[in-house]
């Protein structure tokens, strides 16, 4: 299949009108998908109404089955047609965080749907994104967007065009190329059918964000516990993965000085995820930094590139910097345990 490839300025007015915004509407209106950028990463677009589109979504991804998708929308109001309720808490956090990086699960109103975009259950995952393109995109299609992260199954989420380019090129209509996405790291995603709302995925909002807004929050307790079963159906697959083991070291940088040398001496090529601050004392084969610990949103906007970019190196082993469980980081540490399948060396 040809993908047509449309850069699209986000500044630009009238964006609804802009012809490579009209051209992926229609598109999305012939049930084909098409790659969009929002303020997390891109998102891989089709008409959530039909089965025939959200099937293309999961061929093109080489998703499970089982593993549902969010419904993303232009306006508030479009919610009302596909859940069946607002429960008071989810009303206030639309209010505070959409649009943005914010998915709320609610009760699904029956028929509307494609029961493929859900995977069958009666709950459905809704988001509205802060992203202008997005926004138009939607709203020109008039139609509730079912939208994964525009990856291949299992690698990192694409934060540019090209990395969509990269995984999906000829096996989808389009691809919308907005520019780099901000954010770097999906929504937070957050289960609003039950009376004390709880975090299924730590995202783009913190839980101390959504705490302020609607007091208690809960953990899935499968985010700190392996062994139990994640709600959110996609939390039990392996993700973000970059092609070479991946190891989390939390010590001094003699020690992961000391771990380098001896890889190096058997051989490896070996890389080290770090950050802006950290990058002048560690000595290896190739050394990335991603962001800066300082401003920890800084280091969820470039991850998933780095870990790109380590696939291009060419390193036979990962050693990576980890960061602290609050705030975004929160976000950043779940996405690089699952990259490392769990696996952490402490000093
Ligand atoms: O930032 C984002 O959320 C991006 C952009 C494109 O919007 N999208 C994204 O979608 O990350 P995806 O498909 O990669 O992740 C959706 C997550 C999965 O973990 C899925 O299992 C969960 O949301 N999910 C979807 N519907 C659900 C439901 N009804 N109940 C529980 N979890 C659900
Ligand atoms: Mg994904």
């Amino acid at each position: 299949m040809d993908t047509k490839v449309w850069k699209v300025d986000k500044h630009v007015d009238n964006l609804i009108d802009y012809p490579h915004v009209v051209d992926a509407a229609i598109f999305l209106a012939e049930n084909e998908v098409v790659a969009l950028p929002t303020e997390t990463v891109y998102g891989l677009g089709g008409n959530a109404k039909s089965d025939e589109a959200v099937a293309k979504i999961f061929a093109a991804k080489g998703r499970p089955g089982d593993n549902p998708l969010i419904i993303h929308i232009a306006k508030k109001e479009q919610v009302h047609s596909i859940v069946k309720d607002i429960p008071e808490k989810a009303a206030q956090l639309m209010e505070s965080f959409w649009p943005g990086p914010l998915t709320i699960i609610f009760n699904k109103k029956d028929g509307v749907l494609s029961e493929l975009a859900t995977a069958g259950l009666s709950t459905v995952a809704v988001r509205m994104p802060d992203h202008p393109v997005a926004l138009a995109l939607i709203e020109k299609s008039g139609l509730p967007i079912a939208a994964p992260s525009a990856n291949s199954s299992g690698k990192p989420s694409p934060t540019t065009a090209q990395h969509v380019i990269e995984d999906l090129q000829g096996k989808i209509a389009g691809i919308i190329d907005g520019g780099p996405t901000g954010v770097g790291v999906e929504s937070t995603v957050v289960d609003c059918t039950e009376s004390i709302p709880v975090i299924l995925r730590p995202g783009g909002i913190t839980k101390e964000q959504l705490e302020e807004v609607v007091g208690e929050i809960r953990l899935d307790p499968a985010l700190k516990d392996q062994e139990s079963k994640p709600k959110s159906p996609g939390m039990k697959y392996r993700h973000y993965a970059p092609n070479a083991p991946l190891y989390l070291v939390s010590g001094s940088r003699s020690f992961l000085q000391n771990l380098i040398a001896e890889r190096q001496k058997e051989g490896m090529r070996v890389g080290v995820l770090t950050t802006e601050e950290n990058m002048h004392y560690v000595q290896a084969d190739v050394v990335l930094a991603c962001g800066k610990r300082a401003e920890l949103a800084t280091v969820a906007s470039s991850l998933y590139d780095v870990l790109r970019t380590f696939n291009k190196e060419n390193v036979n082993i990962i050693y990576s910097e980890v960061f602290p469980n609050t705030g975004v980081g929160q976000a950043i540490m779940n996405r690089l345990e699952k990259a490392a399948g769990h696996k952490l060396i402490s000093e």
